[in-house]
């Protein structure tokens, strides 16, 4: 036992991303000897500095990987209907294959109707009404990138996942939901028992406490304590609140000490998410360029 009385392996999300881009980068050498260059446009609404930051990351990982980032940043004051012209000039460009609305957006804007005029084939995020059809019905199509970096993150870990009991906090339509069809589907690194718990659920720790893997979903600070965690089990963290620049997460550090293994508190989740959306924007442009 350490210092710190942690006992869990942990599961960094760092080795796995650096996997996933190695192959995006593949691609893209791939697809540039085609004539092709993909690219990923963003759009940013308003002056939130944290957003900024996150398109600045993303951009710059672009840039690495040899993709092209076309770039829109509208006012504040941007209505409705201006954004989706954006969208849907991006939709109409040949030359663009994915496309990112960085949330949130001023609360005057509607993200899901936006996201609605997107066309399916470039929403990166996976998140497209027709993509969680498609998700739901095992049909090609982005995936939704938290979960599918979770998926990653325990094959690429060795977490056996197959014919073993998921439990996952949260039913939100990024993460939890999406999260449970995924690793319920009928395939090596999925084909779990899962269980999904929210607050209709008000024991929900008697569910969690059963999880051979514990995936937390909530975005609630500290929700999962050591003693909703059980013993020996594999704890993800994938829901976090942010408090200006301070990440707070569902899972409570010292669930380290009775997990078997464990995601950081930073450098876990996150970094597989990132890895997906280029694989997603690269697997996009691949599949416009009738290359697979
Ligand atoms: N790490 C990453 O890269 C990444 C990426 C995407 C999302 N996230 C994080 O993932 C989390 C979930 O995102 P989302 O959009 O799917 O969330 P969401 O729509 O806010 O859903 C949260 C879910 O947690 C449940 N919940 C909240 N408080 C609870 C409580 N006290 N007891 C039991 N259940 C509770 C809610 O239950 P009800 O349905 O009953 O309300 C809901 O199903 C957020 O923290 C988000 O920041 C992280």
């Amino acid at each position: 036992m350490s210092s710190s009385g942690t006992t869990a392996r942990l599961l960094p999300g760092g080795p796995v991303a650096e996997r996933v881009l190695a192959e995006v980068a593949d691609d893209v050498v791939a697809l540039r000897a085609a004539g092709v260059t993909p690219a990923l446009a963003t759009v940013l609404v308003g002056d939130d500095d944290a957003s900024a930051g996150y398109i600045r990351i993303k951009q710059r990982q672009a840039a690495e990987l040899g993709f092209a980032s076309p770039h829109v940043h509208l006012p504040a004051s941007t209505s409705q209907a201006d954004l989706h012209r954006v969208l849907e000039d991006f939709n109409a460009d040949k030359d663009v294959h994915g496309v990112l609305v960085q949330y949130p957006i001023p609360g005057h804007l509607d993200y899901d109707r936006a996201l609605q005029v997107l066309d399916p084939d470039k929403d990166v995020d996976g998140l497209h009404p027709v993509n969680m059809g498609r998700l739901a019905l095992g049909l090609p199509g982005p995936l939704p990138c938290t979960p599918a970096g979770i998926e990653a993150l325990l094959a690429f870990h060795g977490v056996p996942v197959a014919g073993r009991e998921v439990v996952i906090l949260g039913r939100g339509a990024t993460l939890g939901r999406p999260l449970a069809m995924l690793l319920a589907q009928k395939r090596p690194t999925a084909n779990a028992a899962v269980t999904v718990v929210h607050t209709g659920v008000a024991d929900w720790p008697r569910y969690t406490r059963r999880a051979e893997i514990l995936i937390a979903a909530a975005g609630v600070p500290g929700i999962i304590q050591p003693e909703h965690v059980r013993p020996g089990a594999v704890v993800v963290g994938g829901g976090v609140r942010y408090e200006g620049r301070r990440l707070l997460p569902d899972v409570d550090e010292s669930c380290a000490e009775v997990a078997g293994a464990i995601t950081p508190r930073v450098g876990g989740v996150g970094p597989t998410t990132v890895a997906m959306l280029f694989r997603n924007a690269v697997v996009a442009a691949r599949r416009a360029a009738g290359l697979g």
